[in-house]
């Protein structure tokens, strides 16, 4: 269904420099908020599973950890690291500061240290041990078929977001269904590379087709829950729970992409949160924007497969995506999707899956129907944030981010008396395909004002009974419960932000 990809072959000294600045950045303090979660049985030690799991390997020093760094940016020859190389100045030092919430406040190579300096010394009245902070933790799921091409990248990538975020606070699990290009063989080394940096890891693979299920979406929805398989043995047999989950395809995102995307789910407690991914259009021969089997506006309106003053129908929405700025929508997925887990955890247990058509229900896409599930579930707040533009190929890549040309050179304008050569207003950072490196407008911190959602939604549907590859079926307006369209179906039920 998506392009062949082939990725560029560059080394990655700013991603690594980037990574390297934020993940020592340590001894933060995080925020009381984010200490307990809701679901977390009270009394009960948050951290056990964790500890207990890191005694089994000696965690490495921070040279051990850059020297697995290189090797992993080295075995990585195709593309992600491109993405944050040669960025501008201003930008390096937005993205210190944007995502130094984000960075894990203790090292876990000296974990003494941290926990008096914090001077929280909480006492426990019951005698149980609870963890004086809690830090946020990420799980990560990755669906992989046939990836042998990414994989260098994609754990390069994990690594050093992980890095950021604190090996000790992310899981990632990775779900592999039937390949036959080596890519468990492949996937095998990396596994070992990263335990031994402490970064937990698992990695399952099945051998189970499509013929065993009748409905093509019944067996993709199959496919993303395994990858969810580790999140509820994890909290079943250690109580461990996640507070943030990022679900991957086989699409490569850079690592300020999914650091991004995280910071605007934290910062708007979003349910759903997803980027804006593009394939070239070949009768209009531009990249146009993809997944819009999915992608609803806030009217519950398609989005269009349409040069980028086109995809959107609602008007609002239309003019915030054209200046980069998050945008509510009704649904999305988009390559990448950052998960709040509560309605994982807690009832009504949302899971992917296919549509209920005994009662009526559209035949939509197993990612159209958990953002209509999250709606049901009251957490309504569904954002995409269009500055992370994403892409299947390394054509595609290029065009929407083309390299920062130097206007003061080419057009001399501070000689002849013209604009200052000030970044913040570098007209290519207006321009709409621009350099991956673009200045943070200040709307981009604002928490989006929620609205409750639409009374319909455009649905188009596929039965998959053939091997149509695409929707089968007349599309409809759906209508939705009345619950989607309350306020109280976007008010915060789990809070997850950022301290800023
Ligand atoms: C594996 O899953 C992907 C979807 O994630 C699907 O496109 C592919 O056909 C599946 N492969 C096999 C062998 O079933
Ligand atoms: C752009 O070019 C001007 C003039 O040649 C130079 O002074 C300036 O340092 C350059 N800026 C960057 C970011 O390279
Ligand atoms: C908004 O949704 C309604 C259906 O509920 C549809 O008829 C209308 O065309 C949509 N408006 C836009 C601008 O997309």
């Amino acid at each position: 269904m998506k392009a062949k990809r082939l990725w560029r072959r560059v080394p990655t000294p700013l991603a690594l420099l980037v990574g390297l600045f934020l993940g020592l950045f340590i001894g933060r303090i995080l925020p009381p908020s984010l200490f307990g979660l809701s679901w977390a049985r009270p009394n009960t030690p948050v951290f056990v599973s964790s500890l207990s799991a890191r005694k089994h390997f000696t965690l490495p020093n921070v040279d051990q950890r850059k020297r697995v760094l290189e090797l992993l940016s080295t075995l990585s020859p195709y593309h992600t690291a491109e993405c944050t190389r040669n960025s501008q100045p201003l930008y390096i030092q937005q993205v210190r500061d944007r995502y130094k919430p984000l960075v894990a406040s203790r090292s876990p190579s000296s974990p003494s240290s941290w926990m008096p300096s914090l001077g929280l010394g909480l006492s426990d009245p019951d005698g149980v041990y609870v963890s004086p902070v809690r830090e946020h933790k990420y799980y990560f799921a990755i669906n992989l078929y046939n990836s042998f091409d990414i994989i260098p990248d994609l754990f390069a990538t994990l690594f050093r977001v992980s890095a950021i975020l604190g090996y000790h606070n992310v899981f990632v699990s990775i779900y592999e269904n039937g390949s036959n290009d080596q890519t468990k063989a492949l996937l095998r080394i990396f596994d070992s590379i990263t335990k031994s940096v402490g970064l937990r890891v698992t990695i399952r693979t099945s051998t189970r087709t499509r013929g065993a299920f009748n409905h093509r979406i019944e067996y993709l929805a199959e496919v993303r829950n395994q990858a969810f398989d580790p999140l509820h043995e994890l909290r079943d047999a250690n109580n461990e729970f996640f507070d943030t989950i990022i679900f991957m395809n086989d699409i490569l995102p850079c690592v300020d992409d999914v650091l991004e995307l995280i910071w605007q789910s934290r910062r708007n407690n979003a349910g759903i949160t997803c980027a804006a991914d593009y394939v070239y259009h070949n009768d209009l021969n531009t990249p146009v924007f993809y997944d819009n089997w999915v992608s609803r506006d806030i009217n519950g309106t398609a989005l269009e497969n349409a040069p980028f003053e086109n995809i959107f129908h609602d008007p609002d929405s239309s003019e915030r995506f054209q200046r980069h700025l998050p945008i509510q929508v009704q649904s999305c997925w988009n390559g990448v999707a950052i998960l709040d887990p509560a309605p994982f955890y807690s009832p009504p247990y949302v899971r992917f899956r296919m549509a209920e058509i005994v009662e009526g229900e559209c035949s939509a896409s197993e990612c159209s129907l958990i953002c209509n599930d999250y709606w049901k579930a009251g957490y309504g707040r569904i954002v995409m944030v269009p500055r992370v533009k994403l892409a299947y190929d390394r054509k595609v890549f290029d065009l929407i981010h083309p390299p920062r040309k130097n206007l003061t050179a080419i057009r001399g304008y501070v000689r002849i008396g013209g604009l200052p050569d000030d970044p913040r207003y570098d007209p290519q950072d207006r321009s709409w395909f621009g350099p991956h490196d673009r200045v943070f407008d200040a709307q981009e911190n604002d928490e989006i004002e929620f609205q409750p959602g639409p009374s319909h939604v455009w649905c188009w549907g596929w039965d998959g009974a053939g091997d149509i590859d695409g929707p089968d079926v007349d599309p409809i307006w759906e209508a939705m419960p009345k619950r989607s369209q309350t306020t109280e179906a976007v008010t915060v039920k789990h809070d997850r932000s950022l301290d800023l």
